[in-house]
């Protein structure tokens, strides 16, 4: 099985990054850590600043790499990228949103998120362990070979 992680603007500083929020461990500690977790999937990572980026991977993704499933994690772009979550409602692969702190416990605009709607499901608030639940919600999403959720309700 092959799941696509991807990260948003500035998840490549953590570790450095309000760490009282986000942990101490890096972006490639967290892969690292995902490998060793799960040595039977086959993780691609990438992580940019920049919105066409990200977008532009989504659809490389399941265009040429052929994932069974994404995980997300879009930083601030959750809060208004409507491009972003276009993409995402274009394309069949499952996808998670995650995010390490819990985005409903911070500021009033971070608990709304223009990704969940399209998103299978969303994992908020369990630091770096939300990667690794991700994994487990993608590997389920990505076998029940039916049509994701979001684009059936
Ligand atoms: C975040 C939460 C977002 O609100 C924030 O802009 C981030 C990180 C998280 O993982 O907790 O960059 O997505």
């Amino acid at each position: 099985m092959k799941i696509f992680v991807l990260n948003g603007p500035n998840l490549g500083r953590l570790g450095h990054r309000e760490p009282e929020i986000y942990g101490t461990e890096t972006l490639l500690d967290i892969e690292k850590s995902l490998r060793d977790s799960f040595p039977q999937v086959d993780i691609l990572f990438f992580q940019s600043e920049y919105e066409g980026a990200l977008i532009e991977k989504i659809y490389e993704a399941v265009d040429k790499d052929k994932v069974d499933a994404i995980i997300l994690n879009p930083g601030a772009l959750t809060h208004y990228s409507i491009a972003l979550r276009d993409a995402i409602s274009s394309i069949k692969a499952p996808l998670i949103e995650v995010h390490l702190s819990n985005v409903f416990a911070r500021e009033s605009f971070r608990a709304h998120s223009v990704i969940s709607p399209v998103a299978n499901g969303v994992i908020s608030g369990f630091g770096s362990y939300s990667y690794h639940l991700g994994v487990l919600a993608a590997m389920k999403a990505a076998l029940k070979v039916t049509k994701p959720s979001r684009l059936t309700n």
